[in-house]
């Protein structure tokens, strides 16, 4: 044994000089507030100090510690939150929160040596700390804000809706103590791993299995022993993906087993030398060639995943007639979400029933996959969410879930597992990597007369959400323009790629590109503005999408509006500046958005339950899993100005199937518009019955005091003795119960309907500079207008668009997953701190008929603009067309050498 020095006290430890110090200080002293992205310096989430230097816990071995004083987050609280602390929560620092130990470590080393840092300095010193959520702008701001006042006061009741306040759920994220998949287990747990696939595609079939995990003292469990139906999926009808591969692996990363024994055991196993035998098969890679290859999946002989289609008009007679027409052929790649927590949880038995903790980003759909799989009632599983790390649409499809659950079943042992960085890479979603053509035709004054898009989506091996992306794009592509004459198809091709399922926007991101560089084209051929050009063919209040359906609630041209006097700044900012160089240019481009909040014209519904307690507590279940974008508070300040009462008076019941209604999963921008009206029906009506009781005027005040309930109108107060009344269900004396569907209307075979009853809209300017020689992309500014409807929390709002802002860059700049290649943090690339441009954040309220309050959906549709105004950005600086992303160097470059500059 010997000892180490940690937050002021000295802890004996085991003396194994080569062990991690993150591994220690978790596992052993229970100090789970550092946090483990990567296992390989490439994050930063374990950053700790070591005699007040950041360093990376999970690269320093054990024997470099001892000695010196080692400060974790959990040593940073006193009594009350540290001014650092205060000022993240204050400014919106920590969205999901799994990067803030990391960064609040950091920026601790820095304030002890610069108490008032400069942005720059700030964001040198966090430049080793990745963050997927927040775009670094609002982490940047709290550091140096550090040293200012506290929090202002909190909205009175009714006032919530609006108001900036700091998220509710948000001192366990500052504070280390936020419970994420990998932190919590009870001390029995016994550890899973799993055996995955080296191979894109190949037969496989085991050894002596009995042999090998005897000799280990460990268990082995394939799909022999799955003892429900061994296939998974988001969409039942697709379902296709089995939990444990049987005989063949259709993907690299796909599991064909799982080891489970106690923790120091599995510590120690190699995997290496598993009995398991491949057969490799030649792979189907590309999706433009699978038509006629060999099936991916047997039941799917085209390798057809499915097909996608809107019609409206006559398309090629529109085109016909035009007095220009823009052609773009483009292509995306396969993005990785790379959120900074793999994918954890653990499992255990509560009886009868299955409990499972784990990140995740749909409870209920988790519920009922397990249970499937597993062959238990839906009933027989519990699913509790544990704080996601991130999710952006990969945490909405099963993962570990199954699997550790399986452990518990067949062990009765609780069952715990974290996957490493390169087998979450491996073995779970990404974007769809695209292949479109668009051809886009507009009359001589400029206006759209026709348009046709063709798409190829790669959606790999298993279905996830390819069906989603395939009908949500024709839908989406023609961007928010008034687009008479229309075709849109797409096709899902299987390959033996990654699974493609959802990520933040669902292939409208991709489809973006090829529409919003066509507009470019059309304006220059018609000599016209950009900004202008847009503006003139934006879709107006009360006309058609391209699906037919009439528009409310219109706010593209409002956010076109609001661009403009950037658009002329940044205009002779450019002029400027390349007057004055040579080697590096400076160009601005424009793109727009669009983007139905909910399932494409598929039932949706949210239930929100609200109680009032005998002792006068007020509590909100609310379902839907916040995983950083803040549903927990703008959920919570659209009841409470529903009811009428504080939102300080609220305690949240968070995501528990054994605890919370369905409130769906938290995808396709939806929490906001769904459950925040189911939650403004039930705030709504929970008031009803209070002044139903008082008899009290529609306009009066709520407030809950010790065992009562009290009314405030101009005839005084009245109150309502909470102890009188009979139980009203669910242990409450009073309770509401409301549930909201989104209307909408089903698409005939031509995409005609309405697929959305909400709609957000955006617009973002991009501000960059192109080194000629180098073919580098700075991107300098960008300027982001979004219609919310209604800003429920302009902090939280601001964050959003921040966040998108930073994976749009990413996508159009840096970001590539190639499988067996990029399987880690330090080959994909993500944008840091030093990559991040200045954010102008522009809010515009056009009020939503159907939205809760007229409020929109946000989360997805705040990185649709930003790569196709950043491709139009670069052609406008360096006169090439970039239509493949990731612009990388080697690209940009190529396209200027070949046309010659
Ligand atoms: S976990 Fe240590 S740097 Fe990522
Ligand atoms: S808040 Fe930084 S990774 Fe989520």
């Amino acid at each position: 044994m010997t000892r180490l020095r940690v937050n002021g006290q000295s802890f004996p430890v085991a003396a194994d000089p080569a062990r991690r110090l993150s591994d220690l200080l978790r596992e052993d002293l229970g100090l789970r507030g550092i946090k483990v992205g990567c296992d390989a310096g490439d994050c930063g989430a374990c950053t700790v100090l070591l005699d007040g230097a950041p360093v990376c816990a999970c690269l320093t071995p054990m024997a470099q510690a001892e000695g010196h004083e080692i400060r974790t987050v959990e040593g940073l609280r006193g009594a009350a939150l540290d001014a650092l602390q205060t000022a993240f929560l204050r400014h919106g620092a920590a969205q999901c929160g799994i990067c803030t130990p990391g960064m609040l470590m950091a920026a601790t080393a820095l304030l002890s040596e610069v108490p008032e840092p400069t942005e720059d300095q700030a964001r040198e010193a966090l430049g080793g700390v990745l963050c997927r959520c927040t775009g670094y702008g609002r982490i940047i701001a709290a550091v140096c804000d550090a040293g200012r006042a506290l929090a202002g006061p909190r909205p009175a009741a009714g006032q919530a809706v609006g108001a900036a306040i700091e998220r509710l759920d948000g001192v366990p994220k500052v504070d280390g103590t936020e419970v994420f998949g990998a932190d919590h287990w009870p001390q029995d747990a016994l550890v899973v791993r799993a055996v995955r696939s080296p191979h894109f595609a190949a037969r496989f079939g085991f050894g002596d299995l009995d042999a090998w995990s005897g000799a280990r003292g460990v268990q082995v469990f394939t799909a022999a022993d799955l003892p429900g139906e061994n296939r998974f999926g988001v969409i039942p009808p697709f379902a296709d993906q089995p939990a444990l591969a049987e005989r063949e692996v259709r993907l690299r990363g796909e599991a064909v087993a799982i080891v489970v024994g106690e923790a120091g055991v599995m510590a120690a196993l190699d995997l290496v030398d598993f009995p398991v035998d491949w057969e490799e098969i030649e792979p189907v890679m590309n999706p433009d060639t699978a038509l006629g290859a060999r099936p991916v999946q047997a039941g799917r002989a085209d390798n057809v995943l499915i097909r996608g289609r809107v019609v409206q008009g006559d398309a090629a007679a529109g085109l016909a007639g035009a007095a220009h027409v823009a052609e773009v052929e483009a292509r995306t790649s396969f993005v990785e979400h790379a959120y900074i927590e793999p994918e954890a949880g653990v499992a255990w038995l509560e009886g009868d029933i299955l409990a499972i903790q784990a990140c995740t980003q749909a409870p209920v759909m988790d519920r009922d996959g397990v249970a499937k799989v597993l062959g238990l009632a839906p009933e027989k599983v519990r699913i509790i969410p544990s704080a996601a790390g991130g999710g952006f649409g990969s945490k909405l499809d099963l993962s570990l879930q199954p699997l550790i659950g399986l452990a518990a079943l067949k062990t009765g042992r609780p069952c715990r597992m974290v996957y490493s960085r390169s087998e979450s890479m491996q073995s779970t979603t990404k974007r769809h990597p695209a292949h479109m053509r668009a051809r886009i035709g507009a009359d001589a004054q400029g206006r759209i007369c026709g348009m046709e898009f063709d798409g190829t989506f790669d959606t790999g091996a298993y279905a996830s959400w390819g069906p989603t992306v395939a009908n949500r794009v024709p839908v989406h592509a023609s961007g928010p323009y008034r687009t008479p004459n229309y075709r849109a198809e797409t096709v899902a091709m299987h390959t033996n790629g990654p699974v493609a399922g959802a990520f933040r926007g669902f292939g409208v991101p991709q489809a973006a590109v090829a529409q919003e560089v066509a507009y470019d084209d059309l304006a220059e051929a018609l000599g016209m503005d950009r900004l202008a050009f847009r503006r003139l063919n934006a879709l107006e209040e009360g006309e058609a999408s391209v699906c037919g359906q009439v528009m409310r609630g219109v706010g593209i041209g409002a956010c076109l509006d609001a661009l403009r006097p950037r658009w002329r700044a940044a205009q002779a900012d450019a002029a400027e500046f390349n007057a004055a160089h040579s080697g590096v240019k400076r160009g601005i481009g424009v793109a727009s958005c669009w983007y139905g909040c909910g399932n494409t014209a598929l039932p949706n519904p949210s239930t929100v339950r609200a109680g009032i307690t005998r002792e006068g507590g007020l509590r909100l279940h609310q379902g839907a899993t916040d995983i950083g974008q803040g549903a927990n508070t703008v959920i919570a300040q659209i009841f409470a100005d529903a009811l009428g009462a504080a939102v300080e008076d609220i305690a949240l019941i968070g995501p528990d199937t054994a605890l919370t209604p369905d409130c769906g999963k938290t995808s396709a921008s939806r929490q906001t518009v769904v459950t925040g009206k189911a939650a403004l029906l039930a705030g709504q009506a929970l008031r009803a019955q209070i002044l139903a009781r008082t008899n009290r005027a529609a306009e009066a005040r709520i407030g809950l005091g010790p065992g009562k309930v009290v009314v405030t109108d101009a005839q005084g107060c009245a109150e309502i003795a909470l102890a009188d009344l009979p139980e009203a269900g669910h242990g409450y004396v009073l309770m509401a119960e409301e549930t909201y569907d989104p209307p909408t209307v089903a698409l005939d075979g031509n995409g005609q309907g309405a697929p959305y009853a909400v709609y957000g809209y955006g617009a973002h300017l991009a501000e960059v500079e192109v080194d000629l020689a180098l073919g580098t992309v700075k991107v300098a500014r960008i300027t982001a207008a979004h219609d919310l409807g209604r800003v429920v929390n302009p902090l939280l709002a601001r964050g959003q668009i921040e966040g998108g802002i930073a994976q749009g860059l990413g996508m159009a700049l840096m970001e590539e997953y190639v499988p067996g290649r990029t399987e880690n943090l330090h080959d994909y690339l993500i944008p840091t701190t030093g990559d991040m441009p200045e954010v102008e954040a522009i809010f515009i309220e056009v009020p939503d008929p159907e939205g809760p309050m007229g409020a929109k959906g946000l989360g997805e549709h705040v990185l649709i603009p930003t790569a196709p105004a950043i491709l139009n950005a670069i052609r406008d600086a360096s006169g090439v067309r970039i239509t493949h992303i990731p612009a990388l160097p080697h690209r940009v470059r190529a396209a200027i050498r070949e046309a010659g500059r």
